[in-house]
């Protein structure tokens, strides 16, 4: 079969769609990987081409060494995505040591994967390390989120309380909060670096000024996260709109109605964003 009819390959181009519909990916903006398991690296296989050179990331980690990624392409447009997989998304192979990729399959006539790669290859390894049915790491260039990054204090608290006090359910989708990574220049180690590790603890990650991480176990959850969070963001920027500038709402969910919420979810609320 061919690689684009494969069930996963199918899913990652629909992701790359509903993305560019939401808006979040002008020009070449936001990326996509996914990890394969045995299996649809076994369905893929056959498929591959001859293994191109080896391109080192600059990141190291063992944890997934020797694992195969879906990957959009660097520079390579989201709304392109699913009208031509072979020449805008490719299969990568990660080295023995977990330092370098090679391209087995797509990403045709000198494609690379995205430049976020460091960046997607540390999450992927955080990610499963705290929950090994992790696969999907995506990136956008949220509006809801990038308008928030310049007016509320560029801190995890902080961002992640408004966003819980949004809409009721924002506490139940990401119960940790998030990260933020202040601005950094992207597409290398270091913000690779910075935002791994506030993987570590969140399912996801605001870029300053640029935009969100997220990560989950299927497509389907990864893109509800990334929504969910840009939903909350969007109604803050209108609310606080409407409101004049000011963040002093005349109603808000109490951090005891966000306690009570968790309770009744069973689930586990990050105590100390809540007082
Ligand atoms: P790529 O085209 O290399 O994926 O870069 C887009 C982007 O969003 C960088 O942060
Ligand atoms: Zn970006």
């Amino acid at each position: 079969m061919a690689v684009e009819d494969l069930e996963f390959v199918k899913g990652f181009c629909r992701m790359c769609d509903d993305g560019w519909l939401q808006g979040w990916h002008e020009r070449n903006g936001g990326n996509l990987t996914y990890l394969l398991d045995d299996t649809e690296v076994a369905a893929a296989k056959p498929e591959f081409g001859e293994p191109r050179e080896w391109v080192n990331m600059g990141v190291t980690d063992t944890t997934l060494a020797g694992r195969y990624f879906l990957s959009t392409g660097s520079g390579k447009y989201m709304r392109n995505v699913a009208g031509d997989p072979a020449h805008n998304i490719g299969i990568v192979e990660i080295n023995a040591e977990g330092s370098a990729y090679r391209i087995v399959w797509g990403l045709l006539e000198g494609a690379k994967p995205t430049s976020e790669f460091p960046s997607h290859y540390m999450n992927h390894c955080v990610r499963f390390s705290a929950d090994p049915t992790n696969r999907v790491i995506y990136h956008s260039h949220t509006p809801g989120v990038i308008e928030m990054s310049f007016i509320v204090p560029l801190e995890d608290r902080a961002f992640s309380r408004i966003l819980w006090q949004m809409m009721t359910e924002c506490v139940v989708v990401f119960p940790a909060g998030v990260g933020v990574v202040p601005w950094m220049v992207p597409g290398g180690a270091d913000i690779a670096k910075a935002t791994s590790d506030l993987m570590k603890k969140y399912t996801a990650a605001v870029w300053a000024h640029h935009g969100l991480f997220v990560s989950g176990p299927d497509f389907d959850t990864a893109f509800g996260l990334a929504h969910t969070i840009e939903k909350a963001a969007e109604l803050y920027i209108a609310a606080r709109a409407a409101n004049g500038g000011s963040d002093k709402f005349l109603n808000v969910i109490s951090d005891q109605g966000l306690k009570d919420t968790c309770r009744d979810f069973g689930i586990q609320i990050n105590e100390d964003f809540v007082d």
